[in-house]
């Protein structure tokens, strides 16, 4: 392989773009080599534009000498066949959020990687936002955690595709709320046993947009979930509940406050950076290196499966537990 890996990306649509643009103006070890979308015209025209490859089969791009590594960026349906067909070509992946739809097929995904040897990297980008990071080092500021509350909601959904639970699986809690499910874990450092969950659909016809989930931690540590697309506005917050204080996340607006008694104790505005940027380089780092992927496959795994364990509490009326089938994923 060469020292700079020529990046086969697979759609270019509103995530994608972002891929794009920080791909192309420049990720230290890797380079955009070929590019696959389903409209042919707009695809050829960007792909002459930049001097790309446009491959308008991912079954191609997947193969093509040109693409050392493939970046997933369509609609999570296409995941798990994107995923196997690169993995019989020996190509390392990273592919975004929800890594599948399902954890029967995720589990599928990390095990064929696994077994060829074949790096996998879930897109979990949240977690590389940088005021969740710095909450993540002062936890222990604000005592033993008691409990965790993670908000994320924003406007109505942007494509039609995320209202088909065959496209998308289900509704905001896979789509968005996934991000939160896998911070639990990043932050706590602990998985989810169990889950509660409360599903609506207020403006929707098949998948939910306002969920509402309780997860019990393997520490007895609860966390509460509240994820919608029914505002206009936006606010994604985590808030760390200690036994000496709080933190409180303010992710939209980049600040980290601090409270003990009545008084804010501490407010940091921390310095943003776009995580698709922190992402690409931490790929690209561990395809230079072969360093471990910081989110792997396994972790995407988890979360899929937080959340299916939501979906089938819902339907069920009671809490469950949250299963990863007993054979090794
Ligand atoms: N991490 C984050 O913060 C974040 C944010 C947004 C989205 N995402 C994730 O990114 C993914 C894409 O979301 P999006 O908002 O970018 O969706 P989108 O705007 O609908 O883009 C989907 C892209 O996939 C392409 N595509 C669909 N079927 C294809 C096929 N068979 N072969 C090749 N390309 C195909 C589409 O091509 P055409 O345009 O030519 O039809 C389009 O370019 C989703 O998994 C979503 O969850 C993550």
């Amino acid at each position: 392989m060469s020292g700079s890996f020529g990046i086969g990306l697979v759609g270019l649509g509103r995530h994608g773009s972002r891929y794009v643009r920080h791909l192309l103006e420049g990720i230290p070890g890797c380079r955009l080599a070929a590019v696959s979308r389903r409209d042919v015209g707009a695809g050829r025209a960007f792909a002459e534009r930049h001097g790309l490859l446009f491959v308008p089969e991912w079954r191609e791009l997947v193969t093509c000498k040109e693409v050392e590594a493939v970046v997933v960026v369509t609609p999570p349906a296409l995941n798990r066949e994107i995923c196997l067909a690169a993995v019989r070509a020996g190509k390392p992946l990273l592919i975004e959020k929800p890594l599948a739809l399902t954890v029967a097929d995720a589990q599928e995904m990390v095990r064929a990687a696994r077994e060829a040897g074949i790096m996998l990297m879930t897109a979990q980008t949240l977690r590389f936002t940088p005021v969740l990071a710095r909450l993540r080092d002062r936890l222990a500021d604000v005592g033993p955690l008691e409990y965790l509350v993670l908000t994320m909601r924003t406007e109505r959904p942007p494509h039609r595709w995320l209202g088909d639970p065959g496209q998308a699986g289900g509704g905001v809690l896979l789509e968005i709320g996934i991000h939160l499910l896998d911070l639990i874990r990043f932050l706590t450092g602990a998985e989810a046993v169990e889950a509660v969950a409360d599903l609506a659909r207020r403006h929707t016809d098949r998948v939910e947009d306002l969920a509402l989930a309780r997860f019990r931690l393997s520490t007895g540590v609860s966390c509460f979930v509240e994820v919608s697309r029914v505002s206009g506005g936006r606010v994604c917050r985590v808030e760390a509940i200690g036994r000496a204080g709080q933190l409180i996340a303010d992710v939209d607006r980049s600040l980290l406050t601090r409270i003990e008694g009545r008084a804010v104790t501490a407010t940091e505005a921390v310095p943003d950076r776009p995580t698709v940027v922190t992402v690409l380089e931490a790929f690209a780092k561990s395809l230079s290196t072969g360093a471990p992927v910081p989110v792997s496959g396994e972790d995407g795994l988890r979360a899929v499966a937080m959340a299916e364990a939501c979906y089938r509490a819902a339907r069920e009326g009671r809490s469950v537990p949250v299963a990863i089938s007993s054979e090794p994923a």
